[in-house]
């Protein structure tokens, strides 16, 4: 396999029946300074990184207007643009910010609407394949945000439309109201709360998008859960954590996120990591010890 097509061997995944994506990508909230909030350390390692994603075969990049904000998008457009046909780019709305770690959610729907506004100027885009609700905003009605999205949706500036931590409940009930794509929820080999989510999505075909796959850091760590197991398998403990999400499922869509094209491309060589049933099992138990 070229180097080209690493992300190839995770598999595909049709998000909404099309566009299809190579189910490993990139999650872009990385791409900024300390508290996801300003611009990163490091600008031209993080134009390299997004390229070299690209190039190894990542077809689909998450990202937010939130994350900086606006600072992620604005990267994936100057590092991007023009993009290559089969790149998807997902974004999200639905988060203020009013600092350094700070999230507010704000569900009101010219909001909403502004935000996609903003993100199609800032990605340089005529219509987002992916536009997910950051969080459902308690604060307004359900029915009134994912109205404002099917409305952008019915303009042709959407395409679909994802959901963000969501229980099985408000995902039976957004979609009495939209068609949903993708869920978006914290998941990964240490953290299972989302299991009912993910059965859900699976029962569906629904994407469903771990977040945190790497527990941020920890299931990367040489000192942390993975670490015995992954030098028996001459593997990473990233590459673990994220092959394992691989074989989990097949409607799952892992987004590590880095700002470093070392990580990158040792995230991005998990695709070709095929796990045996007896090597998920044993993960499964070393996360769940962890
Ligand atoms: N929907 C939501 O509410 C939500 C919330 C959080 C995140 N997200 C999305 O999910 C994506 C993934 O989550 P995440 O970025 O927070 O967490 P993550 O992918 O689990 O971990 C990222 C962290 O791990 C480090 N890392 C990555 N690869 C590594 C490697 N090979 N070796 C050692 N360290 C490594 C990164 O640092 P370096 O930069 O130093 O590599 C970074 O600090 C985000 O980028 C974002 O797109 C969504």
């Amino acid at each position: 396999m070229t180097t080209q097509a690493v992300a190839q061997a995770s598999g595909t995944f049709a998000i909404g029946g099309a566009p299809t994506v190579n189910r490993l990508g990139f999650g872009a909230m990385r791409l900024t300074g300390k508290g996801v909030w300003g611009p990163p350390d490091d600008h031209d390692e993080c134009i390299r990184v997004l390229r070299r994603a690209v190039e190894l075969g990542v077809t689909f990049i998450d990202t937010a207007d939130s994350y900086g904000p606006s600072v992620s998008e604005k990267l994936i457009r100057e590092a991007l643009h023009p993009y290559p046909d089969d790149l998807v780019i997902a974004t999200k709305a639905g988060l203020l910010r009013t600092g350094p770690d700070e999230w507010q959610p704000m569900g009101f729907p010219a909001y909403l609407r502004q935000e996609c506004e903003m993100s199609l100027r800032r990605l340089g885009v005529e219509r987002i394949d992916l536009f997910q609700l950051h969080r459902i905003d308690s604060k307004f009605p359900a029915e009134d945000q994912l109205g404002e999205l099917a409305a952008l949706q019915r303009e042709g500036k959407i395409r679909h439309i994802g959901l963000s931590e969501v229980d099985v409940d408000q995902l039976e009930a957004a979609q009495k109201i939209v068609s949903i794509v993708s869920v978006q929820n914290m998941y990964n080999l240490s953290m299972r709360s989302a299991e009912p989510v993910l059965q859900a999505c699976e029962a569906r075909n629904i994407g469903f998008i771990p977040w945190f796959p790497l527990a941020a850091g920890p299931l990367a760590a040489a000192d942390g859960p993975l670490q015995r197991i992954a030098v028996s398998h001459g593997a990473t403990p990233s590459q673990l954590a994220l092959a394992w999400l691989l074989k989990r499922s097949p409607v799952m869509l892992p987004i590590p996120g880095t700002s470093k094209v070392a990580h990158l491309e040792e995230n991005v060589a998990a695709a070709e990591i095929m796990l045996s049933d007896d090597e998920f099992d044993e993960l499964s138990a070393a996360g769940s010890a962890g």
